[in-house]
């Protein structure tokens, strides 16, 4: 019965599992292992854990759940979607289109921090880069960093990998790749977890993680763990949507966006297990910002047994998790050009790839020739991180919660998320709803305001 629904044409996710896979997939990424622990380390430990957590049940999940319901229920891009579903007249569709601009700009640094670890990968396989020597792991990282064609042609074979699952389409693509890797995934983390456990200092660097202090939560760090709410699960610039249009008809969908969110915690902890008791066991500091990843932790596995080995799985589990979460950002734009302007998928790709590579260059370089370039004493691709996760995915978070919230309507909201009726789950979509009308906008909003230093 259900294969004679009207969507048999549109291309979509085929079973429960797909689904699953594929929007964890997107959830899991550089965000759990890059920006998680180095976040977490900056900005106090446990305490921040604790904010990020209520940011996420608070605000993520419900939004989640939002985009998701509305894709679905459009089968369209988000700027269909929001055009199908809003009044005549009212520009709601602008929100898909801040949401495209907030793709391209996380994917042009996103794919250079990948292409970053594609390289590493191949480091952890000659050995290199590899050293107990901290100012060793600087220097290798610096030297790649700082070399314009190492960066530029790593990103563009992120890119043409990404572009070329993606050719095989929804299905056949995005599901059936991440399908394969997120097991993989949870296995390789579980494992580097084990060991990790078995280090001298492992309970100073649970405890860092699990012990709250909120000496050092202010406005700022309740904005950033918002902000990494909203990079994590996704949220707040239309992939959830998208993903959404290829969900199944019968789809549960706060199951579906509760297991995520879970599952997608459980790789950030995980994540934070595998790394921060290293860490203190060899007397470094968590405190260590993005290059926590790239030069702390080579110089912690060069000081491992089987370090070489780790260093490999690491990294090779790092590419895995950033692969799904490139899939979906780039899926965005892609769907928007075969919907839009009819284009074939092949070539919709081909474009989208190009126009990510442009400002992608501007990230790549900004190590090497455009390292003296600035704005407010940001490099451009500390700016384009910055503008995406902290004024774009906020935004279109709050315009999200909004539109479901009260343009969709109730009665809409809550036919949709309980599959007509069917799921009997009418009063959890009273509960969503009502986070999306006063706790979502208001949250983000004074937060956002506040950490931007304007109220
Ligand atoms: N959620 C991904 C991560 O944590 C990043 C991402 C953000 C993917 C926005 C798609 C959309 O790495």
């Amino acid at each position: 019965m259900a294969a004679t629904r009207p969507t048999t044409k549109r291309d979509g996710f085929t079973s429960t599992l797909g689904v699953l896979a594929a929007t964890l997939g997107s959830a899991v990424g550089l965000g759990n292992i890059w920006k998680f622990p180095a976040l977490t380390g900056a900005n106090g430990g446990a305490g921040f854990l604790l904010i990020y957590l209520l940011a996420t049940l608070l605000v993520g999940l419900p939004v989640m759940i939002a985009e998701l319901t509305l894709g679905r229920h459009a089968r369209a891009n988000p700027i269909r979607a929001l055009r199908m579903l809003a009044p005549p007249g009212q520009p709601w569709w602008l929100v898909g289109v801040i949401g495209m601009l907030a793709a391209f700009l996380i994917m042009a640094f996103y794919s250079e921090v990948v292409a970053w670890v594609f390289v590493y990968v191949w480091k952890s396989l000659e050995g290199s880069a590899l050293s107990s020597d901290p100012a060793v792991t600087e220097a290798a990282f610096a030297a790649m960093v700082g070399n314009p064609w190492v960066s530029l042609v790593s990103q563009w074979l992120v890119l043409l990998l990404i572009g070329g699952i993606l050719v095989k389409g929804v299905a056949g693509g995005i599901e059936a790749v991440t399908k394969r890797l997120m097991p993989l995934l949870f296995l390789l983390l579980a494992g580097l977890c084990v060991f990790s456990l078995t280090l001298d200092e492992a309970a100073a660097g649970l405890a860092f993680l699990f012990k709250p202090d909120f000496s050092k939560v202010d406005a700022a760090v309740v904005l950033t763990a918002v902000g990494l709410a909203f990079f994590k699960m996704s949220i707040g610039m239309g992939t959830m949507m998208t993903y959404g249009s290829y969900f199944r008809s019968e789809q549960n969908i706060p199951l579906t966006a509760g297991r995520v969110m879970v599952a997608d915690l459980a790789v950030s902890l995980l994540a934070g297990i595998a790394i921060f008791p290293a860490v203190f066991t060899f007397g470094f500091e968590p405190t260590a910002g993005p290059s926590l990843v790239f030069i702390t932790l080579p110089a912690v596995f060069a000081q491992l047994p089987f370090g070489q080995v780790l260093m490999l799985v690491f990294f090779i589990l790092t590419s895995i998790a950033a692969i799904g979460a490139m899939l979906s950002l780039l899926e965005v734009p892609v769907l928007v050009l075969t919907e839009r302007l009819g284009l074939p998928r092949p070539l919709a790709i081909g474009v989208c790839v190009l126009a990510v590579a442009v400002p992608g260059a501007g990230c790549a370089l900004s190590g090497s020739v455009l390292a003296g370039v600035r704005v407010a004493g940001l490099t451009f691709f500390d700016l384009m991180d910055f503008v995406s996760s902290n004024l774009l995915l906020p935004v279109g978070g709050i315009l999200i919660a909004l539109f479901a919230g009260y343009v969709w309507g109730r009665a809409a909201f809550t036919r949709a998320v309980s599959n007509g009726g069917t799921l009997r789950n009418e009063g959890l979509a009273v509960v969503v709803l009502v986070l999306l009308r006063y706790v979502s906008p208001l949250l983000i909003g004074v937060v956002m305001l506040n950490g931007l230093g304007i109220i």
